[in-house]
């Protein structure tokens, strides 16, 4: 009998069905919510009012895609956290009245393991051990991972993300929300040293970015005061200037991380993996540092369900269910 999974991703903005065969994806499909944008930030209320609403369609598009029927699913695996708890709560109570309704089993998965797991989606994939930066709009780590159930984070941020510093960068200069993907787009047009922003001073594998978004701020106004126009005349050199910025101190702290650990197969993986910028850099690195580097496909960067079918496909393995309980409760959302 093949193993069969489901997987439900509903921990922020993006609802998503992954669907999982033998450790090969059949279905990976994902409704976003522009209702956001104008808002500049996610809307909790909003998100969790329109996972409700985009779930079914995702679920009945998948099995389409995939091709089989829910007869054909052997366990049905769903985000448990981080997350937003109202967008969580949609994710779970699908997941396992659906299982219920089936009499198959249930699957909680992490939703940052699965992030460093989409690595393993495709071909070639890396073998153990291997270091990922996790880079998302919540997150930013560097984990050691040494199977695929067995993740050690070694550093992490000490303040904002580096898809936040991106979003709260990209809201100074006038874009809308999320401004990564905007700022990615404009600083291919732009030059990336024309303006020097703060660059944290942190000894060990920690991530700050909260110095860099004050630097920025201080320098627009004070720019703004000068020349009102001064974003617009310079919005490509401004983005791709920030960009760097974010990025070499991404680069920086994995160079360390394989110094300190000496394992040379690097990944990357979260929203931010999206980034050009940062994709060219980590294989520029590469290259210098004579490392295997691995980055996933786009549309396993940002929020996905295929990432939870994988994580879910080695517990499925583990035997590690979930309970039928309807969580998750306020003390698992970290
Ligand atoms: O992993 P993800 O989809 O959701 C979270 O779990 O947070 O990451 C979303 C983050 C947002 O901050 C978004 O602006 C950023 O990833 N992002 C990018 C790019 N695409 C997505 N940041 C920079 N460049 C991109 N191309
Ligand atoms: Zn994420």
């Amino acid at each position: 009998m093949p193993i069969t999974i489901l997987a439900v991703e509903s921990s922020c903005d993006d609802t998503s069905i992954g669907i999982l065969r033998d450790g090969e994806i059949l279905a990976n499909i994902t409704y976003g919510q522009s209702v956001h944008e104008k808002y500049g930030g996610v809307i909790p209320e909003a998100a969790s009012r329109q996972h409700m609403q985009n779930i079914l369609p995702v679920v009945e598009a998948a099995f389409a895609k995939a091709n089989i029927s829910k007869k054909d699913l052997s366990a049905i695996a769903y985000t448990q956290s981080p997350g937003l708890i109202g967008s969580l709560m949609v994710g779970v109570s699908f997941a396992k009245s659906f299982a219920q309704a089936l009499g198959i089993p249930t699957i909680a998965v992490n939703h940052m393991q699965a992030h460093v797991l989409s690595n393993l989606l495709q071909d070639p994939k890396p073998s153990f051990p291997f270091l990922c930066l996790t880079v998302s709009g919540g997150h930013t780590q560097i984990v050691k991972v040494t199977s695929p159930l067995q993740q050690e984070i070694i550093g992490t941020t000490i303040d904002d993300a580096a898809g936040e510093a991106f979003d709260k960068a990209a809201k100074m200069l006038g874009l809308p929300y999320p401004g990564g993907p905007l700022v990615d787009k404009y600083a291919k047009l732009g030059d990336a040293t024309k303006f020097v922003f703060a660059r944290p001073n942190i000894a060990d594998l920690n991530f700050s970015f909260s110095g860099v978004k004050t630097s920025i701020l201080y320098f627009l106004q004070k720019q703004k005061k000068e020349n009102e126009n001064f974003i617009e005349e310079n919005l490509n050199d401004l983005c791709a200037s920030i960009q760097k910025t974010i990025i070499d101190i991404l680069i920086k702290k994995i160079i360390k991380a394989t110094k300190e650990t000496g394992i040379k197969n690097v990944c990357i993986a979260g929203g931010v993996s999206a980034n050009s910028g940062l994709r060219n850099a980590l294989a520029d690195a590469g290259k210098q540092y004579h490392w295997q580097t691995f980055i996933p496909a786009f549309e396993y960067c940002t929020d996905n369900g295929a990432m939870i079918a994988i994580v879910a496909y080695y517990k499925y393995l583990a035997e590690e269910f979930a309970s039928l309980d309807i969580g998750p409760s306020a003390r698992t959302v970290a």
